[in-house]
């Protein structure tokens, strides 16, 4: 199915450019969330069935990036997940992370200075060249959420393969349009609500089993077991196998808003939606008379942006002071020509 044959599933009120704050749920998606919201509100039925949403999202996220699904948890949010990972590093380790860097990467890797771990921070750009053999973990975004920038994946794999540096990938504004592939790296973590389309409050950790086995899963209760519906009561600890075992008990609601939101993109292809947003991108920066770029994320300096686009019902964010607008499966040739439009006339 092309893209454009699905695009009714969203009904937005006016031009949305927010993706990078949060995206939109399609139809299916909404519709099994309002169905459940009122299965709740009834008391209908019981709620094991609000679990499942959960396995089916899991099995999807894995196939999006390529992942076993036994190396994917289930969370609530980014930073959680990464203090997982940065708790089980070695004391006095010394972690790289661009300077740009969105916190729920960095904090966690910050708080755990009180044991000798060491933090450094440099330019996005310069990340490649800044792994040698005295870094044990670098962090960073795939695409950076403060400015849109795609980082460079295979260098950085190349760099922190020659130094065995362990590779801690934020993905959230990445996965759902840009082709990444979780196998080149240690962790790739993503929140949903952006990218993914999903309600906010699900999170997905793919961590490759030698990691996996460093972690010890600090936040583990009945979900951590192998089957939850085995693990309500009394020790001993039964926790899973694999990366099961990081995961929390999920938001029912949440999971089951998430679901249908991973199935279309899998059905629409991650490569076909990334051709699509970064078109549209690439189409607004022409008009903008900027160069091309390789991002779903365009910033832009017209003077007075903000005001123009909310006068015109058009949403986008703005972040350092300069206006983001990012691009993705609803949108059409049709939005990028009347931002044009209202921005440079
Ligand atoms: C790169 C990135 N990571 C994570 C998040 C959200 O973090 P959390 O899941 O901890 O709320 C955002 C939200 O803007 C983000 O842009």
């Amino acid at each position: 199915m092309a893209i454009v044959d699905v695009q009714s599933l969203w009904k937005p009120a006016g031009t949305y450019l927010n993706t990078a704050s949060y995206g939109l749920p399609p139809r299916p998606a909404h519709e099994a969330l309002d169905a459940a919201l009122a299965d709740w509100r009834g008391g209908r039925t019981s709620w094991e069935h609000w679990g499942m949403p959960g396995e089916e999202a899991r099995a999807s996220f894995a196939r999006l990036v390529g992942a076993a699904v036994e190396c994917v948890a289930i969370g609530s949010n980014v930073s959680s997940l990464v203090g997982l990972v940065a708790s089980g590093i070695p004391d006095g380790a010394r972690v790289l992370v661009p300077d740009v860097e969105f916190t729920s990467l960095l904090f966690p890797f910050l708080v755990q200075e009180h044991r000798g771990v060491s933090v450094t921070l440099v330019p996005a750009r310069e990340l490649p060249n800044a792994i040698d053999r005295s870094v044990d973990v670098v962090a960073f975004s795939a695409v950076q959420m403060a400015s849109g920038e795609v980082a460079d994946l295979d260098a950085i794999v190349a760099a922190a393969a020659a130094h065995d540096t362990i590779t801690v990938v934020d993905a959230t504004q990445a996965v759902g349009w840009l082709p990444l592939d979780a196998s080149r790296f240690d962790v790739v973590v993503a929140h949903a609500y952006k990218w993914l389309m999903s309600p906010r409050g699900t999170a997905f950790m793919a961590i490759k089993p030698g990691l996996l086995a460093t972690v010890v899963p600090e936040a583990a209760g009945w979900y951590a077991g192998e089957d939850p519906l085995q693990t309500f009561f009394g020790p001993p600890l039964r926790l899973a196998e694999s990366a099961r075992r990081l995961d929390t008990s999920p938001a029912w609601f949440m999971w089951v808003g998430t679901a249908p939101s991973l199935a279309l993109i899998e059905e629409m292809g991650v490569d076909a939606i990334h051709d699509h947003d970064v078109g549209l991108a690439n189409r607004f920066r022409a008009g903008l008379e900027l160069e091309p770029s390789d991002s779903a994320i365009v910033f832009c300096d017209v003077e007075g942006a903000a005001e123009k686009l909310e006068s015109a019902d058009i949403r986008a964010a703005v972040r350092g002071g300069r206006v983001r607008t990012s691009w993705h499966l609803y949108n059409t040739p049709a939005d990028v020509d009347q931002t044009l439009d209202v921005l440079v006339g």
